[in-house]
């Protein structure tokens, strides 16, 4: 069976140097009808359970730290037995989310530059992109002509860098490094609101 993409949207808060703001994040899911990855772990596992329908969980790869990514990462590790993959550039943002909550509870495995996944007959790499934040990825997948992008780069242009542990400089820098050297037909899916491409972001990147 053909990998194909699927989209859910969990809403909730994300929480950053002290203000509170309330989002739509869009959670991915690549596979068939037998397994499944999933890219992110937003506000509440329900729904993402729901989503995924008793399919076999392959891996849970988080984009980045903000809460708004990874606060049901650990719910959804229980309820799937996947392991969690997360950059440990971005452990500073981890510590702040599940801290308190889940003190023992540690991300599985170190996502890094090139590491690599396959599911449902299908290859996804990683492609690390610091800038949103330090650890910040997107998963590239060439045979569904797709680019999982977190808060890296939007509809519009590139992911916000007014927070801690963000840099504009650097988040220009990746984009133009490792996104719009793709094909620029290839779909970019977002961590929030719609979808574009990399032909239609040639120009928004500044
Ligand atoms: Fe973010």
């Amino acid at each position: 069976m053909t990998a194909r993409i699927e989209k859910t949207v969990v809403s909730g808060v994300f929480s950053l140097d002290g203000q509170d703001f309330d989002v739509d994040n869009n959670v991915w899911l690549v596979g068939d009808d037998a397994e499944v990855l999933v890219i992110d772990a937003p506000h509440r596992a329900g729904p993402i359970v729901q989503a995924i329908g008793g399919r076999r969980v392959t891996a849970i790869v988080l984009t980045h730290g903000h809460n708004d990514h990874i606060t049901a990462a650990v719910d959804l590790r229980a309820a799937t037995g996947a392991p969690v993959w997360f950059h440990p550039a971005d452990t500073m943002l981890w510590d702040v989310v599940h801290g308190e909550v889940h003190p023992e509870a540690r991300p599985d495995e170190a996502l890094a530059e090139g590491t690599r996944f396959r599911v449902a007959g299908t290859s996804l790499t990683t492609l690390h992109t610091p800038g949103h934040s330090p650890g910040s990825s997107c998963l590239h997948a060439p045979d569904l002509a797709a680019v999982f992008t977190g808060d890296t780069l939007f509809c519009g242009g590139p992911g916000a860098t007014g927070r801690s542990y963000s840099d504009h400089p650097t988040i220009v820098r990746s984009i133009r490094a490792k996104l719009l050297t793709l094909h620029g037909d290839t779909v970019v899916h977002t961590g929030h609101g719609e979808d574009t491409t990399i032909g239609a972001e040639l120009g928004t990147v500044r």
